[in-house]
Parts: structure tokens; C-alpha cells; sequence
């Protein structure tokens, strides 16, 4: 290792993965006691044990000394709303009268000055604040909005993935574009931010509901001209939602068929609940490898069903998790996946601890095909770190006093576990968030 070019390292417990736990165990992680983890450039350069790496380390190299606390690959959020964190916790409807009663009506204050900065600092600060480090999220319909969320994520150097949102019909006047207004704002924010610096461009139709077939075919077009972007839409959340859509268009197969009928429905096509699935939408997804997107907190909170993970794995379909902000009640990915493991619950299904710290990390890097850059600490990664205080409340220190073991430890954290738990994040190996307590 030169001089030059070793920033800095941090030790602690150093825990990522290298393969899906599911049915391998414990071959999947990699866990290292006393760890050191040497990040140079923004990337990582080196994770192992500690007593290995250091006399190796200049004597000028910073060290951040994270003991006793664990250290991990940076959490990712494959579904969350920006224009919704003042829509989070509104009370007593599901989905349909949510999106009228709330949801459009907070939406449409984006076209004020100022407000989607506002709303994409908050939500950047506390993305951070949970430990999250990479997003796909739902801008407004409002061209701006995008701007500014990209503006803030670029000025942080954080890696998104975001998109103005298109809807032409069953919204408010005041959130409708147009099929050719869509489709220009939506390729116009291509041109400025898909690839710029870590920024990532996801086209973004709402759902099958608010966009007419011209948008749809608009969207298509978007895809075609632009492969390397992501597509996000929401799919079988809703059983009104779901009748709505099939009237709406009534030539498709089901709801799939919708998406599918306009070439959205692909590998890196991202759709959202997915709870409500037919066998040929699962084979479907399968065949395209498209993505489903699970939201528990959104999907408890809204009433919306059980999504069956099981069942996505027998058809072969990636899924992925996600908060749904402000559909889902917890920025943390953690809280996210304590409420995954009780949905699961309910159908006879289990999820490890193991199995839940992956897939917010390199499970959902790799189903948004991200994990040759995020997601894990293989030497070459983006050093998107996120440190764990796995006894950072009263009733969590006191459960682990009898906990025995590393699988016992991180059961509590995934159980007990959020946004209390984070001492610090990093991005590219910089500082982007610290605890004030701990
Ligand atoms: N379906 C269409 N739009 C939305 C949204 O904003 N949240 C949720 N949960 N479902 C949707
Ligand atoms: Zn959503």
C-alpha cells in the first residue's frame, strides 16, 4: 500500500456478505472480531483482521476506532418517497383514500419555493441519520423537485436513485403532467443527472392508475432511448387499486400485463408491494426479472396484505426491501426489517437475522444490480459505511447480557433495532453523520 493514497480506517466488528444466507448459513458473512477496514479514495481498500493489517498501515494513517461497535456495509432502501415525509403517520385510510385525502394534497405544495429543497435535505439527513446510504426514491411530478433532490445528493456525494414522478389522469389538476411533458421533464433530468457523479436516474411512472396509456407508451419510449436507467412504478398493493387498474386497462393480462404490455417490466424495473400477485404475474416477473419491491411497515400501516416472500423465491423472483415513506412508518431499514420478519410470521415463514442484515445491504445491492459498487466490503467497493451500537438502548443492553452468540446478538438489533442504534455513517469513506450520544 503507498502512502499517499491510504486515508483512513476504521476498527471495530466488521460484518458484510458475500452471498445470500438463505439455505448456506453461515457461509454467506463475513465477521471479524477486530477488524480493520482501510478505505483509500472513497473506496474500499482492505477489510480483515486487524492485527493482520495494521503494521502494514503509514504511521500517518488515521485510525477511527469503532470498538466494541459493529461495522457494516451502508443500508439500502429500494422504495421511498420524498414528498412524503410530512405524510408519514396520517391516520385511518388505505391506500386509494390515503393517496386523495394526504397524499396529493402534501404532494402539491412541492410546487412552492423552496419546499422540495427542504424536504430533500430533511430526508437525506435522515436517511443518513438511519444508516441508509443508497435510495430509490419518488420525487414529485414537479420537474424541480428531482432538481433539487439530485442537487442535494450530488453536493453530498451520496449514490440515489430518484425520478420526477409521471401522472396524467385520476390526480389533482395541480399534480397531473402530460404524456409529452412527462416524457420531456423525465429526459431532460436524464441528460442532467443519470451518471453524474453517483446519481442515478430512475423513469417513474406513479402506477397503472394515474398514467394513461400515452404515458405509459411515453415511458416506453423513455426506456428504449435510455437502458442503462431504472424504472419505478407500484404494482398490486391494494385490492381497489387493483380493480381500478384492470378497468382502466382492460386489454392487459392482469396487472403485470400492464407494465409488460409497455416493455416496463425488466431487470431493472423496480415494483413496488407486489402483494396481490397472480401465478402468471410471478412468472412474469420471473421471466423479466423484474423486481419486487417489499415495503412491510407501508403494507401493515396501509392495510394492504402479506407479501410472501416464499413465494417470490420458488418463482425466482428478486425481491427487494424497502420503507415506502410515508406509506411506511420507520426511515430505518432495521425497524423495516423487524416488521418483515412478523409479516413472514403470520404466513409460517422465517427470516434469520442473517437474512435480514443481507438484504438491506447486499441483497438489495444486488437486486438493483448495484453490487459491483455498493452493498459489501470487497476491496474496490464505494466505502458507504454504517456503524452499529447493537446496545444502544436500556432494554436493548439489558436483553444482550444474555444473549450468546453473534446470530443472539443480531436477532436483538434486527428485533429491537433502528435509527438509536447508528453511532455514524460514511460516505465514500467521508464522516456524513454522528451521533450527538453515543
Ligand atoms: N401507489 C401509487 N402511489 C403510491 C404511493 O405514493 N404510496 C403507496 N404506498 N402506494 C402508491
Ligand atoms: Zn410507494
Amino acid at each position: 500500500m503507498s502512502r499517499q493514497d491510504a486515508v483512513r480506517a476504521l476498527r471495530g466488528r466488521l460484518l458484510w456478505f458475500v452471498g445470500d444466507p438463505y439455505g448456506v448459513g453461515a457461509a454467506a458473512h463475513r465477521y471479524v472480531e477486530d477488524g480493520l477496514l482501510v478505505i483509500a479514495d472513497g473506496l474500499i481498500r482492505a477489510a480483515g483482521e486487524a492485527r493482520a493489517l495494521l503494521p502494514a498501515l503509514p504511521a500517518e494513517v488515521e485510525i477511527i476506532d469503532h470498538r466494541p461497535h459493529l461495522i457494516m456495509p451502508g443500508f439500502i432502501d429500494a422504495h421511498i418517497h420524498m414528498p412524503q415525509t410530512q405524510v408519514i403517520a396520517s391516520y385511518g385510510a388505505q391506500l386509494m383514500e390515503w393517496l386523495n385525502k394526504y397524499t396529493f394534497v402534501e404532494e402539491q405544495k412541492l410546487a412552492q419555493q423552496g419546499h422540495a429543497e427542504k424536504l430533500s435535505r430533511f430526508l437525506l439527513d435522515e436517511l443518513l441519520a438511519s444508516g441508509t446510504t443508497t435510495a430509490a426514491v419518488y420525487c414529485s411530478v414537479h420537474e424541480k423537485s428531482a432538481e433539487a433532490f439530485f442537487a442535494e445528493s450530488h453536493r453530498r456525494n451520496t449514490r440515489m436513485i430518484a425520478g420526477k414522478v409521471m401522472m396524467d389522469r385520476n390526480a389533482p389538476a395541480a399534480l397531473t403532467d402530460t404524456a409529452e411533458s412527462g416524457y420531456a421533464e423525465s429526459k431532460a433530468l436524464i441528460g442532467r443527472w443519470h451518471g453524474k457523479g453517483r446519481q442515478l436516474y430512475a423513469i417513474t411512472p406513479r402506477f397503472a392508475v394515474t398514467s394513461s396509456p400515452e404515458q405509459m407508451a411515453a415511458s416506453q419510449r423513455l426506456v428504449a432511448e435510455h437502458p442503462g436507467c431504472f424504472v419505478q412504478t407500484h404494482i398490486n398493493e391494494n385490492r381497489a387499486e387493483i380493480a381500478l387498474a384492470r378497468e382502466l386497462y382492460p386489454m392487459a393480462a392482469d396487472y403485470a400485463g400492464i407494465y409488460e404490455d409497455y416493455g416496463l417490466l425488466g431487470p431493472k424495473s423496480l415494483l413496488g408491494h407486489c402483494i396481490h400477485m397472480t401465478k402468471r404475474e410471478w412468472r412474469a416477473f420471473a421471466e423479466h426479472g423484474a423486481v419486487a419491491v417489499f415495503c412491510p411497515t407501508s403494507n401493515l400501516f396501509l392495510g394492504s396484505g402479506l407479501f410472501d416472500w416464499d413465494r417470490a423465491r420458488r418463482e425466482g423472483v428478486k425481491v427487494a426491501l424497502a420503507t415506502d415513506i410515508g406509506g411506511g412508518t420507520s426511515y430505518s431499514m432495521l425497524r423495516t426489517m423487524a416488521e418483515a420478519y412478523k409479516i413472514l410470521q403470520l404466513q409460517g415463514q422465517s427470516l434469520s437475522a442473517f437474512e435480514a442484515l443481507h438484504a438491506i445491504t447486499l441483497g438489495n445491492a444486488v437486486a438493483l444490480g448495484l453490487d459491483h459498487l455498493i452493498g459489501s466490503f470487497e476491496p474496490g467497493r464505494e466505502a458507504d459505511i454504517v456503524v452499529l451500537d447493537p446496545a444502544a438502548t436500556r432494554a436493548m443492553a439489558h436483553r444482550l447480557e444474555t444473549a450468546r452468540d453473534l446470530a443472539e446478538e443480531l436477532f436483538v438489533l434486527v428485533t429491537l433495532g433502528d435509527e438509536r442504534n447508528v453511532v455514524a455513517t460514511y460516505v465514500m469513506g467521508e464522516l456524513a453523520f454522528r451521533c450527538s450520544t453515543n
